[in-house]
Formats: structure tokens, C-alpha cells, sequence
């Protein structure tokens, strides 16, 4: 005992978690002045002990879909704890898994018609290569380049990018990856009869919201049926009406054979994910008495992830939050766009529904290009960080840019967001990057920032 971490008032949770988690995050977020204590967060609001409120357009990555803390989705729980049901005793059919699998499947439709839950989405990644495997006897798994698929090994094998690679491998042998978008590649690779599945996100998010042609999906399904591969969507930041439909899949008329959820399921509040499948894919992997839990995970199905996931449904069905997406998704971009037309850095406002991208790109005017290229040999980073800690700080603003594309702002609101906040976002981002577009402020800015990232 007497070894113990003291904790208590005296000691900053900032110190401590740098002292026994990991002191490089707490590092980078000072860095960035985003190393804040929020205390209250509700719908797209999150509010600070010093008494700031951010406008949260980043959604933890897609997963306040329903907004912070739902009231709905609390009392739900605060109901599921109170009634002090059974929980993890893993030997009995869990209460609430098959309601929440016929909703999840009802809404996604087509040939999905079973369940199985684990707790995040790479989770939900690696048991969709196990389930492929099994249901097809092949070994291969096709990906796309740039794509996210999380960061455990057999979802780790599925991206392309170096910077999460490196130093983990030797990664799952047998996993190819095509450029996202081009069908010639997968018909080059899908022929060889090799690939369990293609898995694939609709729009790739982290890649820098990269949304593809509207038949490209449509043909990749088609292809992977000629060939015996089966078609996967990984719709962890996609699902859950971020893009209008239920699941983006919806919006390109394609029928996978699975499909990944995760994030947003569970109203933000309990770790959750789901693969979404065929019976015959179920009945490869569930084939006999003895194989009845030859896949599982202790807290897959437990009562509180479960009982989050219905009522986070009830509350998009409720309050429509789909139609909303859609109908502030366009609000928003056209309103980005026209208020960034102006400038040269940048090149294109995309996204569908409220999952959104700013892209920058290099500026042509050499007073601008010179900064700019200077802090780009620093880190390639650098430009869209100092984007968004202008706008966290200077505008009580939240985003990100794409961790696969850095020159791209990622724009995810709550689903719940109002046209109040919108307009707050779009006059805040129209001042940083008028901000960038001149020479001076923003450059000096960026002086400072290299300087404190250097200094040991
Ligand atoms: C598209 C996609 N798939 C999978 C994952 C992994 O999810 P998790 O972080 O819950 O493991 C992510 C995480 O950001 C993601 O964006």
C-alpha cells in the first residue's frame, strides 16, 4: 500500500497520466494547447473547468452521433445498473444480444441477418478476417490503400501507412492492398481464387474523407462474387446514419456479405462493436455443438454496451437523426464553401452528410509557399496542426485533421449539431484560414510551435 501513486486533489490528473499512462500525449496536447479539462459535455457542447465551451466537430472520430451524454441513452443505463441484472456471467444467453442484432440487422438489411458484438471496432475487424477465413478456407485479405481499420495486428495488416506500421511487424502474412477506388487492381488480385475478403470502408475516412465513384462499390461486390471473395464493409465511422442512411453502404446500393460497426452504437458511452453477417457465414463459424463459442469475447455482449445500443437506435429513429445529417451536411458544406471560396490553400469542401473533409493544398504565392514549405520539411504535419489549434483555441473550436492525410480537415459534427453552432464553425474556420492565407500571424505561429516541439 504504502508504494501506491498518491492521488487526490494535490496531484493534477494532467501529472498523473503523464507519470502512469503515457507522458508523450499529454506532451503533444500541451504542444497544441488542447490539453484542457472538460468537466461537462452535452449534445455538441463541451465545457471546460476554466470555464470554456468548445463546440465539439469531431465527434471522438465518429462516435457522438446522438451527441455527448443523450439523456436518453443515460437513463437507459442508469435503468440497466439499477435493475441489477446479470452481467458477465458468460454460461447463459445474454439478455438483450438478439433484440439489438434483429434491430441492427432489420436496419441494415439485405443478406445480414446475424450478430456478433465485440468491444471497438478493430475488434469487430479482426473477427470479420477470422469469419471470412472460415467461411471461405482462403487465407488472403484484400484492403485499400490509406484505409483505417484500427490498430490491433490483424486490422494493422489492413493499412497501408507506414507511420502505425512501423516497428510492430511481422504483420498478418498474406494481406494485399490496392489503390482504393481503381477495380482493375482488385480484379488483378480477386482472379487468383487467394482472398477470403475485400474489407473496405465506403468513404475512406482517414485517408482524407475520399468518397469513390458511385459505381465503384456496386462493381467491387461484383467482382468479389465472381471470384468467391466476400465483400466487407468496415463502417465503424460510416454506420449509425453519419452519412445520411443508415449505413453508407445504403447510399451506393451495395449488399455485403458483413459489415463492421462500432463507435457510434453505443451512444458514446460503453465500448461496442458489432460484425454484421449472413447465416451461412454465422453457420461456418458456429458449424457444430462443440465449435458453439469457438469465437468469443468476455465483454461482447455484456448488458450495459447492449442496452446502450437500443436505446442509442431509439434515439436516431426518434429524432430522425439520418434525414438530419443529411439535411445539415449540405447546410454545412455549402455554407464552407462559399465562405472559403476565396482562398487559394483551399482546393475542395467534400463529404457526405455530416462526415466532412476541408482539403488544403500548397499555396502558389511564394510569400506563402516559403513558410509553408519550411514548416512542411519539419513535419508534414505541421500546417493542418496549426489549422486546428487556432481553431480550438481561438474559436472554442474541436476537429482534427485525417490521421492518413494530413492536409485535410476532418468535419464530423454530433448529428444533433444546430445551425447556431454551424455558423459558429464556419465564421471561426473562415478566420484561420484567412489567418493562413496572408503572410505573418499564422507563420509566426507555427515558429513557436516548432520551436516548443523541439525542446527536449
Ligand atoms: C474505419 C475504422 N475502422 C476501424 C477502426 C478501429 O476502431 P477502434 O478504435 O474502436 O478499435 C476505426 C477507428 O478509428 C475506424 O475509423
Amino acid at each position: 500500500m504504502g508504494t501506491a501513486v498518491e492521488t487526490g486533489p494535490r496531484l493534477d490528473q494532467s501529472m498523473l497520466y503523464a507519470e502512469c499512462v503515457n507522458p508523450q500525449w499529454v506532451r503533444l496536447l500541451d504542444l497544441l494547447e488542447m490539453n484542457v479539462r472538460y468537466e461537462r459535455c452535452l449534445g455538441a457542447e463541451l465545457f471546460t473547468a476554466d470555464g470554456r465551451r468548445i463546440l465539439d466537430f469531431l465527434s471522438g472520430y465518429c462516435v457522438h452521433n446522438v451527441g455527448h451524454n443523450h439523456p436518453e441513452v443515460v437513463r437507459a443505463l442508469q435503468q440497466e445498473l439499477a435493475r441489477c441484472g446479470p452481467a458477465m456471467i458468460q454460461t447463459h444467453v445474454a439478455n438483450l444480444a438478439g433484440e439489438l442484432a434483429e434491430r441492427l440487422c432489420a436496419k441494415a438489411g439485405g443478406r445480414l441477418r446475424k450478430a456478433f458484438f465485440a468491444s471497438s471496432g478493430s475488434e469487430g475487424v479482426e473477427a470479420a478476417i477470422k469469419f471470412a477465413r472460415a467461411h471461405t478456407r482462403r487465407a488472403g485479405i484484400l484492403a485499400a490503400e490509406h484505409a483505417f481499420h484500427g490498430l490491433t495486428c490483424g486490422s494493422l495488416s489492413l493499412m497501408s501507412d507506414e507511420f502505425w506500421r512501423e516497428g510492430f511487424g511481422p504483420l498478418l502474412p498474406e494481406t494485399a492492398i490496392i489503390p482504393f477506388g481503381s477495380l482493375d487492381a482488385l480484379e488483378r488480385e480477386i482472379k487468383s481464387k487467394k482472398f477470403a475478403a475485400f474489407i473496405v470502408e465506403p468513404i475512406q475516412s482517414e485517408a482524407g474523407v475520399r468518397i469513390p465513384d458511385q459505381e465503384y462499390l456496386r462493381n467491387a461486390e461484383a467482382l468479389c462474387r465472381r471470384h468467391g471473395t466476400l465483400f466487407v464493409l468496415d463502417e465503424v465511422q460510416t454506420g449509425m446514419y453519419r452519412t445520411g442512411p443508415f449505413l453508407a453502404g445504403h447510399y451506393f446500393g451495395v449488399e455485403p456479405d458483413m459489415v463492421v460497426l462500432a463507435k457510434a452504437l453505443s451512444g458514446g458511452l460503453v465500448p461496442v462493436g458489432a460484425v454484421l453477417m449472413s447465416d451461412d457465414i454465422c453457420d461456418s463459424v458456429y458449424s457444430s455443438l462443440p465449435r458453439a463459442f469457438v469465437h468469443t469475447s468476455t465483454f461482447s455482449e455484456n448488458g450495459l454496451a447492449m442496452r446502450a445500443g437500443l436505446a442509442t437506435l431509439d434515439v436516431l429513429e426518434r429524432e430522425q437523426l439520418g434525414p438530419c445529417s443529411i439535411d445539415a451536411g449540405s447546410y454545412l458544406r455549402e455554407q464552407l464553401a462559399n465562405a472559403l471560396r476565396e482562398f487559394e490553400m483551399v482546393k475542395e469542401v467534400r463529404g457526405l452528410g455530416l462526415l466532412m473533409g476541408i482539403e488544403f493544398q500548397a499555396p502558389k504565392r511564394t510569400r506563402l509557399r516559403i513558410p509553408y514549405e519550411a514548416f512542411g520539411a519539419i513535419h508534414r504535419a505541421m500546417f493542418g496542426q496549426i489549422v486546428v489549434m487556432r481553431l480550438f483555441r481561438d474559436f472554442g473550436l474541436l476537429t482534427q485533421i485525417c490521421g492518413n492525410n494530413f492536409m485535410v480537415l476532418k468535419v464530423a459534427p454530433p448529428l444533433v449539431i444546430t445551425k447556431g453552432q454551424m455558423d459558429d464553425f464556419v465564421a471561426g474556420v473562415r478566420q484561420v484560414v484567412e489567418l493562413a492565407n496572408s503572410p505573418g500571424a499564422f507563420w509566426s505561429e507555427a515558429v513557436g510551435l516548432a520551436r516548443r516541439a523541439f525542446r527536449s
